[in-house]
C-alpha cells in the first residue's frame, strides 16, 4: 500500500467539539484543555469560531479564550469566521489562522449561514481579502461534500464549484466535510477521484464526522489517494446544531492510535492526549465516544465510572 510516512492532524476539538455541547465548558477549563492540546506536539488547532453568538452559545467566549490560551511557538491557531464582522474580533484576538466556511448544498448553507451559496461567496470573497491583507493564512471548508442533513445526496458539481471558488479567493488548504458522516470508502475515492484532477493532494484535508463509524476506513482510502491532512477532534467530540443527526468529529485518539500502529509520524505524543482527554471527559460529565481513549482509561485501571 502506498501509505505516507508523515501526517498532518488539525485538531478542531475546541471549536467543532464543542459547538454543539450542551453543558457549557467554562472558559477556564477551555483555556486548561487548548494549553494541554498546544503542548502535545499538535501543530494546528483550532480553537473557537467568531460566528454570532446566538446561533453557538457554546463559543461565545471566544474572544476570552483567544486571548487567555498560552500560545506555543510553532503552533497555528485557527478560529472559524463567516463574516467581515466575525473578522474583526478574530484580528483583534490576533488569531493565526481564518477558516471560512459554506456548504456544497443549498439548504445546509442556508441553515447554517442564513444565506444562499450565491450570496454566500462575495461574503467570503470580501472575508478572504481583508484575511490575506492583514497577513493572516486562510483555509477553506466545504460542508456537506458527502451527503446533505436536509437534501440527501450532494452531487459533485456543486462540491467543485465551490472548491474552486474558495480556491480562487486565495485559500490555502480545503477541507472536504463529511457533515453528518454518511460517506464510505467507495464514495471517498470516487470523490477524490474527481478533485485529485482538479487539486493537489497537499491542497485538500479530510474533515470525517463518524456518525455511523466509517470515519477510520474514509481516512485509510484517503491516505491511500495521497491525502495526508486530517482534521479530528479529541474524544470524538463534535457536530454541527445546524446539521441534526450529526455525531462527532473521527476521534483524534483513535486517528493517533491507527496512524502510529501503521508507522505512519504525527508528531503527537498520545499519552499527552489521553490526558486531554479526560480532562475534558471530566468537565463534559460524560463518556467520550473514542475507542481507543476508553480502552486506554481501563488499561490504565480508571474505570469510566471513576473519570465522570
Ligand atoms: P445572520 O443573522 O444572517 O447575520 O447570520 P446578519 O449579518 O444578518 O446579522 C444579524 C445579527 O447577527 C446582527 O446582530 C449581527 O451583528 C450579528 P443584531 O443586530 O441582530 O444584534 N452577527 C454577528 N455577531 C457576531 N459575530 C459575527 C456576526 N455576524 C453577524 N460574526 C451568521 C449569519 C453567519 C453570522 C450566522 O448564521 C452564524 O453565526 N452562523 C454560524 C453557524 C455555525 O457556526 N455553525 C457551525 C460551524 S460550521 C460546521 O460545523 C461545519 C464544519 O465543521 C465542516 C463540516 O463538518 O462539514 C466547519
Ligand atoms: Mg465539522
Amino acid at each position: 500500500m502506498n501509505w505516507p510516512v508523515d501526517v498532518t492532524i488539525k485538531e478542531v476539538g475546541p471549536r467543532d467539539g464543542l459547538q454543539n455541547e450542551k453543558t457549557f465548558i467554562s472558559t477556564e477549563d477551555k483555556i486548561t484543555w487548548i494549553n494541554q492540546l498546544s503542548e502535545s506536539g499538535l501543530k494546528n488547532i483550532e480553537i473557537t469560531s467568531f460566528v454570532n453568538p446566538k446561533w453557538i452559545p457554546a463559543l461565545s467566549d471566544a474572544v476570552a479564550v483567544a486571548t487567555g490560551i498560552t500560545k506555543v511557538p510553532g503552533v497555528t491557531y485557527t478560529a472559524l469566521v463567516p463574516n467581515l464582522q466575525g473578522l474583526e474580533r478574530a484580528l483583534q484576538v490576533n488569531i493565526d489562522e481564518v477558516a471560512l466556511f459554506m456548504s456544497a448544498s443549498e439548504t445546509h448553507n442556508l441553515k447554517n449561514i442564513n444565506k444562499s451559496i450565491d450570496q454566500t461567496l462575495p461574503v467570503l470573497k470580501d472575508l478572504a481579502r481583508e484575511s490575506l491583507l492583514a497577513g493572516k493564512s486562510t483555509r477553506g471548508y466545504v460542508s456537506t461534500v458527502f451527503g446533505c442533513p436536509y437534501e440527501g445526496q450532494v452531487d459533485i458539481e456543486p462540491v467543485i464549484k465551490v472548491s474552486e471558488s474558495l480556491f480562487e479567493m486565495g485559500v490555502s488548504e480545503l477541507s472536504l466535510g463529511d457533515t453528518i458522516g454518511v460517506a464510505n470508502p467507495k464514495q471517498v475515492q470516487e470523490v477524490l477521484e474527481v478533485l485529485l484532477k482538479r487539486f493537489p493532494a497537499d491542497k485538500l484535508a479530510m474533515h470525517f464526522h463518524d456518525t455511523r463509524g466509517t470515519a477510520l476506513a474514509n481516512i485509510l482510502v484517503s491516505l491511500e489517494m495521497g491525502i495526508t491532512t486530517f482534521d479530528s477532534s479529541l474524544g470524538g467530540l463534535g457536530g454541527c446544531p445546524y446539521a441534526p443527526g450529526a455525531a462527532g468529529n473521527v476521534a483524534t485518539d483513535d486517528l493517533l492510535y491507527m496512524l502510529h500502529g501503521m508507522g505512519i509520524h504525527t508528531g503527537v505524543d498520545e499519552q499527552k492526549m489521553l490526558r486531554a482527554s479526560q480532562f475534558i471527559q471530566e468537565k463534559i460529565g460524560r463518556v467520550l465516544p473514542s475507542k481507543s481513549f476508553q480502552a486506554a482509561s481501563s488499561q490504565l485501571g480508571r474505570t469510566i465510572g471513576k473519570t465522570v
